[in-house]
């Protein structure tokens, strides 16, 4: 009898460790996809505030030290996603088929998804090192240089 419900304990709570792993995995991409997606948007907005005020033509050296500012966290949102961490396989298409635009193509062609996200770090770092200069023009052409690496890596990896 006591054999029988150590027996059962363990049946139960071995079929317990597997759905809680289901429910971990899903879970855990949910996170890393929300993660990605708030960092993408994030920079989407500091190079927008960076790009509208920068064609304004007001950057001031009062201003300039916000627009600064804004360059660093375009830099640094492409460093910490460089990070594979955030793009687990498996947390794209196909196995997840909503809430992602991450397409499959990261995967199967994963070393030219790294390439895409080190180019965004290089072109965000010449960015940044233009803001740490002062230097507008330098910002402007930095602007433009991320812009293009946001462009040619959502036509072949976001859907
Ligand atoms: C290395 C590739 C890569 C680069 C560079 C990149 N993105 Fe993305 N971006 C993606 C992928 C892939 C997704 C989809 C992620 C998901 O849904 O899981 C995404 C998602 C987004 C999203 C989320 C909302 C939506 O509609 O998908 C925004 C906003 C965005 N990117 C803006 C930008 C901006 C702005 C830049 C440049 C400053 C940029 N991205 C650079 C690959 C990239």
């Amino acid at each position: 009898m006591a054999h029988r419900t150590v027996f059962t304990a363990v049946i139960a709570s071995v079929l317990f460790a597997g759905t809680a792993g289901v429910v971990f995995a899903q879970a855990t991409h949910d996170e890393v996809i929300a993660k990605r997606r708030a960092t993408m948007t994030a920079s989407m907005r500091s190079n927008g505030t960076l790009n509208a005020a920068l064609k304004a033509g007001n950057a001031t050296p009062e201003t300039i030290a916000a627009l600064k500012g804004e360059a660093d966290k375009v830099h640094t949102a492409f460093v910490a996603m460089s990070d594979m961490a955030l793009w687990p396989k498996g947390s794209g298409q196909p196995e997840v088929s909503t809430g992602t635009k991450a397409k499959a193509e990261i995967w199967t062609d994963a070393a030219g998804f790294k390439a895409a996200l080190d180019g965004a770090v290089a072109a965000s770092g010449k960015l940044k090192a233009a803001g740490d200069a002062g230097d507008v023009e330098g910002m402007k052409a930095g602007v433009a240089g991320v812009q293009a690496a946001c462009s040619s890596c959502h036509a072949k990896y976001r859907s």
